[in-house]
């Protein structure tokens, strides 16, 4: 038997893979709220879910840690990504990625070509390169969480965020002002695992592709 593991990422990703992971005929055995476990069973004896941080997903799927998982468009714009297959859009965990100022802040100004301003973000390469296009000189500050602070503090001008219903936002009084791209959750897939357990892993692979189209 070839053992297929999964890597997840807790919250929403998680949630909303479990629906598709459901329609593929998968279900999972414990609960990541409840259980500290990091190793899920799931209904399949030749597959199991590992839960790991968002942003660490395409580490563990492009070392072979997993040979598969979920994995937002967010984070494989941030980070490289070499070595990965994204074979599939599974639609999930939908929002947009924005640049957000406080409401009295004038940031047509601040991104007029040749000015320069201070963004706090986690997302530091995809904020560096979207300012860049601009032609718009940006001081990048790296932050790991609490974005919406930054702006209140005087820490930045501007942050760099993930932006779903806008009520993060609005409940601290910024606005959001430029999108920069539309986020969703991407398959992510091992090359090497997928020619080495390709049996597994293609009907895997086809059944999350009519799980999405359903
Ligand atoms: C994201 C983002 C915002 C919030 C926006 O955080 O960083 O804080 O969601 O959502 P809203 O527009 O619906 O209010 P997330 O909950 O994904 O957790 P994170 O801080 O761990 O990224």
């Amino acid at each position: 038997m070839t053992l297929l593991t999964f890597a997840l990422s807790k919250g929403r990703i998680f949630d909303e893979t479990l629906p598709l992971l459901g329609r593929a005929g998968i279900t999972v055995a414990d609960d990541p709220e409840s259980s500290r476990k990091l190793i899920l069973a799931t209904n399949r004896a030749d597959l199991r879910v590992v839960l790991v941080r968002a942003s660490d997903v395409p580490t563990y799927v492009q070392y072979g840690g997993a040979d598969l998982g979920v994995a937002g468009s967010d984070i494989l714009m941030e980070t490289e990504g070499d070595g990965l297959y994204r074979p599939l859009d599974l639609r999930i965990a939908r929002a947009r990625l924005s640049v957000a100022v406080r409401s009295d802040f004038d940031y047509a100004s601040a991104v007029k070509q040749g000015s320069r301003i201070r963004v706090a973000t986690k997302y530091t390469a995809t904020a560096r390169q979207f300012f860049a296009d601009k032609g718009v000189h940006v001081d990048l500050i790296k932050l790991y969480g609490s974005m919406e602070l930054a702006p209140l503090t005087g820490l930045a001008d501007a942050i760099v965020d993930i932006v779903s219903t806008g009520g993060t936002l609005k409940a601290n009084g910024l606005v959001e002002v430029e999108k920069i791209a539309d986020v969703s959750s991407r398959l992510v897939v091992n090359p090497a695992a997928l020619k080495l357990k390709r049996e597994a892993m293609r009907p895997l692979i086809e059944a999350l592709e009519r799980a999405v189209g359903a």
